[in-house]
């Protein structure tokens, strides 16, 4: 597809509408976009399958963060993760202005031994990994479509909280090793997000992922020794674990693109992350 280059969104503030605000990327847009005016609303205040609610005020950035996120319930409900990723792209698209829209490590299969880049062909093996590369095409050319993977934040269901409240009942967790990828925070997501739209850069596929890469195994064993947490943690395999749906074994994300914003090491992120919570997040 061809794109236009992004008008310049210089005026300020700017008007932006952010979905899936109470999620986990979205409250860390509204602290990084927290310069200009931003319009947070959740899923009560507009459900994304449907039309944007009459009276919206028409925004000069959507930041769409609102999506079906859960991987294993949309192999049983594929539809229902296609209405909301696929539709819900659609109608924030629908809105007229430029579009910052998230993607998935999980349109690609995994079969790489090197780091994907946008011009590697994806190959989604899940539903959702479906969902989500339809979604792409469906936000249009005025759009950045940002592919990132493995997010956790202070609030909301992630790897990293999961780890912390087992980490603190159990002595030993069981733990998948033969999937990497790049944990990465949302709050350096958020900022590299505010540098893309920021710095006019082309709208089109970027991959924006910690640096660094591991295994969950990896992620857990330095969430435990980051936190201070006495609890081991037992390799398995994913078919061990086995999870509803397919997952790629290894999904790296890294750009291509010259310009493209880098982000800091994963544990860098893990480390900002723990202190965030530890300091109470105000999104908390
Ligand atoms: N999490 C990851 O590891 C990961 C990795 C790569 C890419 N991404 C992408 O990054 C983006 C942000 O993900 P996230 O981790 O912040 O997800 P999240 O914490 O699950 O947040 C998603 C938000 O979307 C809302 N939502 C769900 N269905 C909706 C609907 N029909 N209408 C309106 N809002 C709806 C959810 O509301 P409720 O809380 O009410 O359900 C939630 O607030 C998504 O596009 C995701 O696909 C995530």
């Amino acid at each position: 597809m061809e794109h236009p280059q992004p008008d310049p969104l210089l005026s300020r503030p700017r008007r932006i509408l952010i979905t899936g605000a109470g999620g986990q990327l979205g409250r860390a847009l509204r602290e990084a976009f927290a310069a200009d005016r931003v319009v947070a609303l959740s899923r009560a205040d507009w459900d994304v399958t449907l039309p944007p609610p009459a009276g919206l005020p028409s925004p000069d950035l959507v930041l769409h963060a609102a999506a079906w996120t859960d991987v294993d319930l949309a192999e049983d409900d594929p539809q229902g993760a296609a209405a909301v990723n696929v539709g819900g792209t659609a109608h924030a698209a629908a809105l007229g202005a430029p579009l910052v829209t998230f993607s998935t490590d999980y349109v690609f299969d995994g079969r790489k031994t090197s780091p994907y880049v946008e011009s590697d062909g994806p190959n989604p093996l899940s539903a959702y990994g479906r969902s989500k590369l339809h979604a792409e095409a469906a936000a249009g050319a005025r759009a950045w479509v940002v592919r990132t993977s493995w997010l956790f934040g202070p609030a909301g269901h992630n790897f990293l909280r999961t780890m912390l409240r087992l980490g603190a009942e159990r002595d030993e967790v069981a733990v998948v090793a033969d999937q990497h990828g790049c944990p990465t925070y949302v709050g350096h997501l958020a900022d590299a997000t505010r540098a893309l739209v920021d710095g006019g850069l082309p709208y089109g596929v970027w991959h924006i992922a910690a640096d660094g890469a591991c295994s969950w195994a990896d992620f857990a064993e330095a969430i435990f020794e980051e936190a201070g947490l006495e609890c081991r943690v037992r390799r398995i395999t994913s078919a061990a674990f086995g999870a509803r749906a397919a997952r790629p074994a290894y999904s790296v994300l890294r750009s291509e693109r010259e310009q493209a914003p880098r982000l800091p090491h994963w544990r860098d992120g893990l480390r900002m992350c723990l202190a965030a919570i530890r300091e109470g997040s105000p999104h908390e």
